[in-house]
């Protein structure tokens, strides 16, 4: 990889996109590369639906939803593993990444109460910028002063590859690709076509597919980009 100019003061570099475009992943090297801290404010969705699941609360029950926010406070701390979240202090970075709480995450996704919750818990864990935030509202709703935004995409077979090959990485181990690829459009359909902060690009975002990029190439395109910020 070649050598890019590193910005001159700190920015809100937001990644948005669909599950499967390789987000995760990028934002992570981007964050790496620019020496900035990753956010996966898709973490802290999961980690209310982990919040609701414990509590009993369904995802469309509002008044409860609501009384739940008021409850519970997410952090996210950086380790050499990666993140961790804790709930009101307990860690559960395992627990959020079966396709039960993925589920639930998206459909508490859906509901406003939630959102308004998670912008301020978002935008406080943003406040000292150089970060890199990943999600599906990052550029359009959560940071839309944001300096770089950047919509990452794929075919949507290529996504349920990827997310199939994540969630096996000891082959036949997880849930089948037909059954990955069925829930997933399940879930972009949902999170596409939800009333508030629903997913799509930001008018000023740089659209990005990376069907036939490798994510190395994909980095090194936005760092090509942030290299012509001021
Ligand atoms: O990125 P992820 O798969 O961990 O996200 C889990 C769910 O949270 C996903 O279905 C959509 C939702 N989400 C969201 O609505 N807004 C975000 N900024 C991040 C995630």
């Amino acid at each position: 990889m070649s050598a890019f100019k590193l910005p001159s003061r700190p920015l809100i570099v937001t990644i948005d996109g669909p599950a499967g475009a390789g987000k995760t992943t990028v934002s992570k090297l981007l964050a790496k590369k620019l020496g900035y801290r990753y956010l996966d404010t898709g973490a802290l969705y999961r980690g209310v639906a982990v919040a609701a699941k414990q509590a009993g609360i369904s995802a469309e029950d509002d008044p409860a939803l609501e009384a739940l926010c008021g409850r519970i406070k997410l952090d996210l701390i950086a380790d050499d593993d990666g993140l961790r979240l804790l709930l009101n202090g307990a860690d559960i970075t395992r627990q959020i990444r079966t396709p039960e709480i993925s589920m639930m995450a998206s459909a508490v996704s859906a509901r406003p109460v939630v959102r308004a919750f998670l912008l301020a818990t978002q935008r406080d864990l943003a406040a000292p910028k150089a970060v890199v935030a990943e999600g599906r509202d990052m550029g359009t709703v959560v940071f839309p002063q944001a300096e770089a935004k950047f919509f990452l995409d794929a075919d949507p077979a290529i996504r349920a590859q990827r997310r199939y090959e994540e969630l096996n990485p000891k082959a036949d181990a997880g849930p089948s690709l037909t059954t990955v690829e069925s829930e997933m459009r399940q879930r972009d359909r949902k999170d596409a076509t939800r009333a508030v902060a629903p997913l799509q690009p930001a008018a000023d975002a740089i659209r990005i597919d990376s069907s036939r990029l490798s994510l190395a190439e994909v980095v090194d395109e936005m760092l090509r980009h942030i290299a012509t910020i001021a």
